[in-house]
């Protein structure tokens, strides 16, 4: 069987959402390890005033590619950036870029996706689900296509306890739900949304189904593989150890721990946290369509990216090597010391927001408004909630999912050679991140200092109410006096 970059040697790829968290990596980690790729077509959408071409620059010159850089100076040349939006009837493919991609296309990574969890759902179902209707229509032009992998989520059927390897019947016909979208006015939509959604979380993973069933039928007479990654992290290794770009997902809370902005969360220890690094992720997707083109599998190839069955990981786990990594090695400006503590209790969960989010970001807020400055830490911690911790609440608190992959995913794993594309998740564990000590000590110093200050306040209080208290504390005052005086006595005589 060829190697998987003798199996890329003078291919052409395109690749959508190149401009994203793993299409990026997936591109570098392709030019870099499969070197003789002969080129790869990017859709890409203008943005920001910037044109597609620009934007690739902008992807390319950023820390990901150092070592491509090094390693092989010429590949941007590889890259051909397509102006596409993926919105758009055709995919807004000029005549030409079109014609360029049918005739020369033997493989397809389809990595865009809208990810917000909050997104409504015309425009979830019309880039995630249109949008990849669209591209198989495209795909079934191509004269020399080899592979269509799409990029789904291990959560699409997250209302099912066990996902295997299968595409399971989407809750509703796409078709029809298209087609009464193009009736619906925007605030029908919104009322029947959560009545369609039903035991999905959001309309993000109810589109990703629905995406693969999409696939699955339209895409029938593609060769055409799945690949389902859980919660996506940074880089276990590749190209270098903890990359990522974002604070989507468990890296904005993480680093909100590490800021000491996040103290407390609602989950429980026990559930099983499903991350997975996005290398590991990319290594499949590369391998997975190297299987396929190689082998032309009679049926589609689903493959659930997870760690959760090979590699148990647990929120616990996660709470303790994020805090302790945090503490010994603490990030810059950090607004308290790192102390996450998860609960599954509802009552003591708002406790802890109360006691360690509110009170302290609002006491600061204070300070800053007193000394002349904007105060942000109350609207930090009420952004931190309303956007992460909320969305991902669903993932979180006290569900887990078992997701197998018995025959596909470890299929290919035994093909590999593991020095090229590593996918084994048994060894994967959390990566650690360097910063300064000092700053850490720092702040607990300032913890200590406050939490005897209030000691002392409480108690002043009390005394001043309480005979009994006053009692008490004239005699250890009284004791400390005398212990004193012996010490000072003690020491005279000796000399
Ligand atoms: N991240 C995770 O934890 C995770 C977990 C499981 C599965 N996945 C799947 O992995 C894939 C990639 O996710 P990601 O985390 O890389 O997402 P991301 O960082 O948000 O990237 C999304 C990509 O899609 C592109 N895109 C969005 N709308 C577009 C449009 N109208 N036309 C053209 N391109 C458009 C974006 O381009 P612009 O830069 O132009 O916006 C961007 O390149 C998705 O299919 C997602 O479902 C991700």
């Amino acid at each position: 069987m060829v190697s998987i970059p003798e199996y890329y040697e003078g291919k052409n790829v395109l690749l959508t959402g190149a401009t994203g968290f793993l299409g990026k990596v997936l591109l570098e980690k392709l030019l870099r390890s499969c070197p003789k790729v002969n080129s790869v077509y990017v859709l890409v959408r203008q943005k920001a005033g910037q044109t597609p071409q620009e934007r690739v620059e902008e992807v390319i010159s950023c820390k990901l590619f150092d070592r491509l850089r090094d390693e092989n100076p010429d590949f941007r040349e590889k890259i051909i950036a397509i102006n596409s939006e993926l919105t758009q009837p055709e995919l807004a493919l000029s005549e030409e870029d079109k014609e360029v991609i049918i005739d020369s296309t033997n493989i397809i990574f389809h990595c865009a996706a809208t990810v917000r969890f909050n997104e409504n759902l015309r425009d979830a179902v019309q880039l995630n689900v249109i949008a990849t209707q669209q591209l198989i229509l495209l795909a079934q032009q191509m004269k020399n296509l080899e592979v269509f992998m799409h990029v789904s989520t291990a959560y699409a059927y997250c209302n099912r306890k066990h996902i295997d390897e299968v595409v399971y019947p989407p809750p509703v016909d796409p078709k029809k739900l298209i087609d009464s979208l193009e009736w619906m006015d925007d605030g029908l939509v919104n009322d029947i949304t959560p009545k369609l959604i039903g035991d999905r979380p959001n309309t993000y993973i109810y589109t990703k189904a629905l995406a693969e069933y999409v696939v699955q039928q339209e895409g029938a007479k593609l060769n055409v593989a799945i690949v389902r990654p859980s919660i996506v992290g940074a880089s276990w290794k590749e190209p270098f150890p903890g990359w990522i770009d974002n604070f989507n997902g468990p890296s904005g809370l993480f680093i909100a721990a590490g800021k000491g902005i996040l103290r407390t969360m609602r989950a429980s220890n026990n559930a099983l946290a499903d991350l997975v690094p996005v290398d590991v992720v990319v290594n499949m997707s590369l391998a997975a369509a190297w299987y396929s083109g190689v082998n032309r599998p009679r049926n589609i190839m689903v493959y659930n990216c997870t760690t959760g069955s090979t590699n148990p990981f647990h929120w616990g786990e996660v709470e303790y090597h994020v805090t302790s990594t945090f503490k010994r090695n603490p990030l810059e400006q950090a607004f308290r010391r790192p102390n996450v503590n998860l609960t599954s209790n509802h009552l003591l969960y708002h406790y802890w927001i109360a006691v360690s989010h509110k009170a302290p970001a609002l006491l600061y807020d204070t300070y800053l408004r007193m000394t002349g400055r904007s105060p942000s830490n109350h609207w930090s911690i009420t952004t931190l909630h309303s956007s992460r911790v909320s969305f991902l609440s669903y993932f979180l608190p006290t569900k887990s999912w078992e997701s197998s992959h018995p025959d596909n995913h470890n299929g290919v794993i035994t093909y590999l050679e593991p020095d090229i594309l590593e996918c084994e998740m048994k060894k994967w564990r959390l990566n650690e991140v360097l910063f300064e000590r000092s700053y850490c000590i720092k702040l607990r110093n300032i913890r200590y200092g406050f939490n005897t200050i209030l000691v002392i306040l409480i108690w002043r209080i009390f005394i001043a109410r309480s005979q009994m208290a006053r009692n008490i504390w004239y005699f250890v005052v009284s004791l400390c006096y005398k212990f004193l005086s012996y010490f000072r006595a003690s020491s005279t005589m000796r000399y």
